[in-house]
């Protein structure tokens, strides 16, 4: 089977909208792998943040990206040889990998690593340009979104489950802030990819959604 035969489901959307947990429990469902594109990003940063790389550094950053010692295993990512599974997640390492995200040369220096995670007997892949950018060929493209009231809320417990420190009003601005971001810079702008099944889940739980996205991929695949 060739790479561009491999099943594919991307799914895009704005920070804490739920993707990355979704997508890793259809991947679970389907049996395939789960790329965690967003990880990729906040890895640079850490890298960058660690290895005094300055975050407008593009060359600086493109390279550092593209020689990434970066492993994925048993649901651990490991830099350098060291787990920073949770390191990546904080606050401050988002903003980070937010900002240089607005890099082309960067951007195009994660596509092929992106790329080769593509492999039988199926692939789930979320972020922000995954449907329109990085697969464009998936076999079925989902936009997950919902209100930046209900995301805020939703990372805030997230944060707080996890033993970091949050505020609530803080999360919402920093979340408007990336959206903001994210969805006006001039390369790969977060928005729905072309054919894409558009789902909001402000009033949905995760059990609904997961079910929403598998049965838009059966719907998919019998026609
Ligand atoms: O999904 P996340 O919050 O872990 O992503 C962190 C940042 O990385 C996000 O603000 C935008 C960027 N990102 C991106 O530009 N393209 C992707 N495919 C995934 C993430």
């Amino acid at each position: 089977m060739s790479a561009s035969q491999v099943p594919l489901i991307t799914i895009d959307g704005p920070t804490a909208s739920g993707k990355g947990t979704v997508a890793q429990r259809v991947a679970r469902a389907l049996g395939w792998a789960w790329l965690d594109s967003g990880a990729l990003y906040r890895l640079c940063a850490l890298a960058a943040l660690r290895g005094s790389v300055a975050l407008d550094d593009e060359a600086g950053l493109a390279a550092l990206a593209a020689a990434l010692p970066v492993r994925f295993a048993d649901g651990r990512i490991e830099l350098d040889g060291q787990d920073v599974t949770d390191a990546i997640r904080d606050e401050a390492v988002g903003n980070a990998a937010s900002r240089i995200a607005a890099l082309p040369a960067l951007r195009a220096a994660l596509l092929g690593l992106q790329r080769n995670w593509r492999r039988p007997p199926g692939l789930v892949a979320d972020g922000r340009d995954m449907g329109t950018v990085v697969f464009p060929d998936a076999t079925l493209k989902v936009f997950l979104t919902a209100s930046v009231e209900s995301r805020a809320e939703r990372r805030y417990k997230q944060l707080i489950e996890k033993g970091f420190s949050a505020n609530l009003t803080d999360l919402l601005e920093d979340l408007e802030q990336r959206d903001e971001r994210d969805s006006n810079r001039a390369v790969a702008p977060l928005r729905p990819a072309e054919g894409a099944v558009v789902i909001d889940s402000t009033h949905l739980d995760i059990d609904q959604t997961v079910a929403r996205v598998l049965g838009a991929y059966r719907h998919r695949v019998r026609r």
